[in-house]
Order: C-alpha cells, then sequence, then structure tokens
C-alpha cells in the first residue's frame, strides 16, 4: 500500500505571484519541469515575457498584489487553479522615527492583504487537493533595530495567518515558506557595491559560508505543494541563518 499522499503536479494549473524574477522563477521553472501549467503575475510585463520565454511558455499576467482590484483581475477567465504560490513582494525598510508609516506600511500590503485578496479570489477555482504557498522570513524570528519593525510583523504575520487559514480552508492545505539570504534581484536595488557587502557578509555569518540559490527555495517549494500532508508548516530555507 502506498501511504505517501504525493498530490501530482503533472497538469496541474499554477500561480505565481511573483514569478518574473528569483524565487518565484525559480519555483516557476521547477513546477513546469513537473508537467504543470504556468501562470506568471508580477508588476512588470516586459520581465514577466522574459520568464515566460526562460521557462518554455507560460501565461504572464501584470498585477500589483497590493491593488485589490487588479488582483482580483488575474484570475478572470480562468477555470481551474490547483496551486496558487506567492513570492511577490520588495524590501520595506524604515526607521519609525524618520521614515513615513504609510512607507513602511506597504511591506503589511504586500504580504498580508494581497494574499488575503489572492486567496479569496482562488478560492473558487481550486480542488480540495490544492494548496497555498506564502512566503515569509527570517525577520519573523530574529528582530532588528535597523528599520525591520513592520517588515518584521508583517512576516511573523505571514506565519500566523497561514496557520489559521490551514484550518478555516481545509482541505487546501496553506504552508509558508521562510527563506534566508537568497542570491536573487531582490538586492540590485543596492547597487553592485552594496549587494557584494551584504553577500560578502553572508559568506563570514552564515553557518554554510554562503548565502542560499532560488533553485534551493523552489525545491522545498515543491516539497510543500506535493506532499499532501504538509499543511500549517513553516519551512525555513535558510542555512540557518536565523539563528547567527
Ligand atoms: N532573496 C532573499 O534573500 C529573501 C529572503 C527572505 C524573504 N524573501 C522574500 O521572498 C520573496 C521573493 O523574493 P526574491 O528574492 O525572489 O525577490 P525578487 O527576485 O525581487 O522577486 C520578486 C518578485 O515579486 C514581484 N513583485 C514585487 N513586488 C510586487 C508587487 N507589489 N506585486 C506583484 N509582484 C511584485 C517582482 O516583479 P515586479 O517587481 O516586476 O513586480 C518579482 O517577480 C519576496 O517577498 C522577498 O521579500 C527574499
Amino acid at each position: 500500500m502506498n501511504t505517501v499522499a504525493q498530490i501530482s503536479l503533472n497538469g496541474a494549473h499554477v500561480v505565481v505571484f511573483g514569478g518574473s524574477t528569483g524565487i518565484g522563477l525559480a519555483t516557476a521553472v521547477a513546477v513546469k519541469a513537473k508537467g504543470a501549467a504556468v501562470t506568471l503575475v508580477g508588476r512588470t510585463l516586459a520581465k514577466l515575457e522574459a520568464a515566460a520565454s526562460e521557462i518554455g511558455g507560460a501565461r504572464a499576467v501584470v498585477a500589483d498584489i497590493s491593488d485589490r482590484k487588479s488582483v482580483e483581475a488575474v484570475f478572470d477567465g480562468m477555470t481551474r487553479v490547483d496551486h496558487l504560490v506567492i513570492t511577490a513582494g520588495g524590501l520595506h525598510f524604515g526607521k519609525l522615527a524618520d521614515t513615513d508609516p504609510d512607507q513602511l506600511l506597504v511591506a503589511i500590503h504586500e504580504r498580508i492583504a494581497g494574499p488575503l485578496y489572492a486567496i479569496k479570489a482562488v478560492l473558487p477555482l481550486m480542488p480540495p487537493t490544492g494548496s497555498i504557498v506564502l512566503t515569509g522570513g527570517q525577520y519573523s524570528d530574529r528582530p532588528s533595530g535597523n528599520g525591520a519593525a513592520v517588515i518584521s510583523a508583517a512576516v511573523r504575520g505571514v506565519e500566523a495567518l497561514a496557520r489559521s487559514l490551514a484550518l478555516e480552508l481545509k482541505p487546501i492545505r496553506v504552508n509558508v515558506i521562510s527563506p534566508g539570504l537568497i542570491e536573487t534581484p531582490l538586492f540590485d536595488s543596492f547597487g553592485a557595491e552594496g549587494r557584494a557587502a551584504i553577500f560578502n557578509q553572508a559568506t563570514d555569518t552564515l553557518p554554510g559560508g554562503r548565502a542560499g540559490y532560488p533553485d534551493e527555495v523552489a525545491e522545498a517549494i515543491i516539497l510543500l505543494l506535493s506532499n499532501g500532508y504538509m499543511n500549517a508548516e513553516v519551512l525555513h530555507i535558510d542555512g540557518g541563518g536565523r539563528f547567527v
């Protein structure tokens, strides 16, 4: 008797918010390799089209996850979504004393409000074997005095949201992927030198002496999607980074 509830991705439809670069793109590549059809969502059409071409074909839809109407429109015309993966989001840091709170709250709009919009819209399209993966981060476990208070609240909130929704939306499974420092375009806004400084520091401090790769996170997302008994889980792919 096979006692592993393996959910096949072959023939499934997977929607990836944030699928144009980094972890989302690596996930799209991985699910496509398993035989799934992929819809990529992001704010920049050119990036989405480049990603779709890189993975050998995907539907590309422009939407900002923090904008409810544009998120709802993503699902127009769809008849079935087997899995929803949300990796969309940027870096929104700032110390409260010198940052407009509305600017800091973008992290909450992207990490909490946006997933709520997307999950509500996708529910009528998702079969009981479906699943949802949200993205957290290590600021959930490791506070910082360097302007990360709101992003910390957001990623901790993502975990709480997923655990409660896993019970509320049963039997649809809801899990969180929590990446550590991963080499993606997320850090390009720091410029070449700033980016290098971040990753050089990682070499010095992380137990494995390096940052992670998007493919390593995507592999874990595949596990969350396809293992039918993984639910309400927060899966850390951080090289142990949350403890140093
Ligand atoms: N890389 C890391 O070290 C790390 C660590 C912990 C957590 N994370 C989180 O993991 C997620 C993926 O990060 P990544 O490293 O893969 O970053 P990335 O390469 O910059 O990818 C982010 C993706 O999300 C899209 N996106 C950003 N803001 C969006 C919005 N408001 N609405 C819709 N799409 C949006 C981006 O495309 P557009 O810009 O064109 O919209 C892109 O497709 C992010 O939430 C990030 O904060 C990353």
